[in-house]
């Protein structure tokens, strides 16, 4: 049988309230660089080629259980009664054949994989019962602290409301993570025994192991930091801050210029292509991915959003769209989620799209709305021109054909299709299609030899204010409202 005792597997206790964070999000579930926490954890094992860790939930395991599926197993742990108690439920997850045991907490989210690389390595090789990792903490406040003997041997790990004064004194913490003898473990986990605080410590081990005869061994992290566990908000700051360190440097190694780290936020799952530009006060989350030679902010906030080669996105919110390569968007832009922005658009100064496909060399500058349209290629949306999309309970689709010039403050009221080289002019309300090439002013607009003829100027009918703009006329001047 000892022969088929290969196996690695990973028990993370995840069940706890979290207390601390007065919180009624489970507190693994609290975002860290973009994720929940336990991800990160996750993340962590899997680099160190622990697949499918056991993750026993408890308290909210119906909100933390759907983040977990395809990951991890899961198993609940009810009533939560300490971390032994929560290992206990694990193990009835773990494979018979696990001969090594990795154990961590779901609120350490900066473990490197190192360490617990380096906790099966250096158990395998002791042959201890529990090699559990230590650091020096500057701040060991709150931490259970490892207790040596005189020849340097572990002798216990003291839980700081356990502990006296010269104990809390002791500045080596138990990060609480640990590699243990699988088989010995399954015997030990009910041979602990409830603390002072009516609590199954897992720290209690300890002294298991060594009444046993058996070792307890040790790994010391070279970075205190990185073990922290996270009890409270404050401490969620703290981590979040070293992530989007950590993050930040991740790509500037990569080859990605990032001016000012310490104003710029990305989340873990960001891609940056090579020589890409993040400006200062920039914000990238979820999903988003970044060409190369982009240039993104300063003041930019992207979600879940493409961004093509050279693209220039400064000063704009960029929500669940795509832009495709040579484009210039902001300042002042908001793509909003489906819009899809061509090559070498130009889109700016409070221009607003949701749900839209803009061909390549398009522009719509000066607060304009587009909503739901399809648009071709070089179109010229003017100033102040809006799809009228909505009629109070359904949303219509606006087409607007390529080379089409929508004249500044036209009213596009959908469903309507404009033309391919179609001209509108300052201030129409097209209510009804354009065909190929016309040009139609007025409120309802008409094709423009229409109204001659019938002696109704367009500037009477469409700009009552004889100062705002001249006749239209098709001049790039009415029609593209200044750029
Ligand atoms: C624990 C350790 C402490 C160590 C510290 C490191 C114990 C007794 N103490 O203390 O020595 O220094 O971590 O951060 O182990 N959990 C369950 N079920 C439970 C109780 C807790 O799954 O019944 C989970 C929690 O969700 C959490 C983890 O175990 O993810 C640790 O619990 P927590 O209460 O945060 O322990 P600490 O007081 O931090
Ligand atoms: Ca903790």
């Amino acid at each position: 049988m000892s022969a088929q005792l290969t196996a690695t597997s990973a028990i993370v206790l995840a069940a706890g309230q979290g207390t601390r964070m007065r919180s009624r999000i489970p507190k693994v579930l609290h975002p860290l660089a973009g994720r929940p926490m336990i991800e990160h954890v996750l993340d962590a094992l899997t680099e160190a080629g622990v697949s499918h860790p056991v993750v026993v939930t408890g308290h909210g395991s119906e909100a933390v259980e759907p983040i977990l599926a395809g990951r991890a197993a899961t198993i609940r742990q009810e009533p939560q009664l300490g971390t032994a108690d929560a290992v206990r439920v694990g193990l009835a997850a773990v494979d018979d054949a696990t001969a090594d045991l990795l154990v961590t907490m779901g609120d350490a989210p900066l473990q490197p994989a190192a360490l617990f690389g380096d906790l099966l390595v250096e158990r395998r090789r002791s042959n201890a019962a529990i090699t559990l990792a230590s650091a020096r903490h500057p701040d060991p406040t709150g931490y259970g602290r490892v207790v040596r003997n005189g020849a340097g041997d572990v002798s216990a790990i003291v839980e700081e409301r356990d502990a006296d004064d010269e104990i809390r004194a002791v500045t080596e913490i138990n990060v609480g993570t640990y590699a243990f003898d699988a088989i010995w473990l399954r015997d030990a986990i009910g041979r602990v025994t409830a603390s002072d605080s009516g609590e199954l410590y897992l720290t209690d081990l300890v002294a298991l192991a060594l009444a046993d005869g058996r070792r307890v061994g040790v790994v010391e992290a070279s970075d205190a930091i990185e073990c922290m566990g996270i009890n409270d908000r404050v401490a969620l700051a703290v981590a979040e801050e070293l992530m989007r360190r950590r993050i930040a440097e991740r790509h500037m190694r990569a080859g990605v210029t990032i001016v000012d780290p310490a104003t710029t936020r990305i989340d873990a799952a960001v891609e940056i292509g090579q020589d890409a530009r993040i400006e200062p006060w920039t914000i990238l989350e979820g999903s988003t991915v970044i060409a190369q030679d982009a240039i993104i902010g300063p003041h930019a906030h992207l979600r879940d959003s493409r961004i093509g080669p050279r693209t220039r996105v400064w000063a704009s919110a960029v929500e669940e769209a795509t832009v495709a390569e040579d484009a210039q968007i902001g300042p002042y832009a908001h793509l909003r989620p489906g819009a899809e922005v061509g090559a070498r658009c130009r889109i700016g100064n409070f221009a607003e799209i949701k749900k839209s496909r803009l061909g390549a060399g398009t522009q719509q500058h000066h607060f304009s709305y587009l909503g739901d349209a399809e648009v071709g290629e070089n179109v010229n949306i003017g100033a102040g021109s809006v799809t009228a999309n909505f009629d109070g309970t359904t949303k219509h689709r606006t087409e607007i054909g390529d080379g089409a010039k929508i004249g500044v403050d036209t009213m596009m009221v959908a469903p309507v299709t404009i033309g391919p080289n179609a001209t509108t002019g300052a201030g129409s309300v097209i209510t009804r299609d354009v065909a190929p090439g016309k040009t139609v002013v007025g409120m309802p607009a008409r094709p423009i030899e229409l109204r001659r003829r019938s002696g109704v100027t367009a500037d009477a009918e469409a700009q009552p204010d004889a100062d705002a703009a001249p006749v239209p006329s098709g001049t790039d001047r009415n029609s593209q409202g200044g750029g």
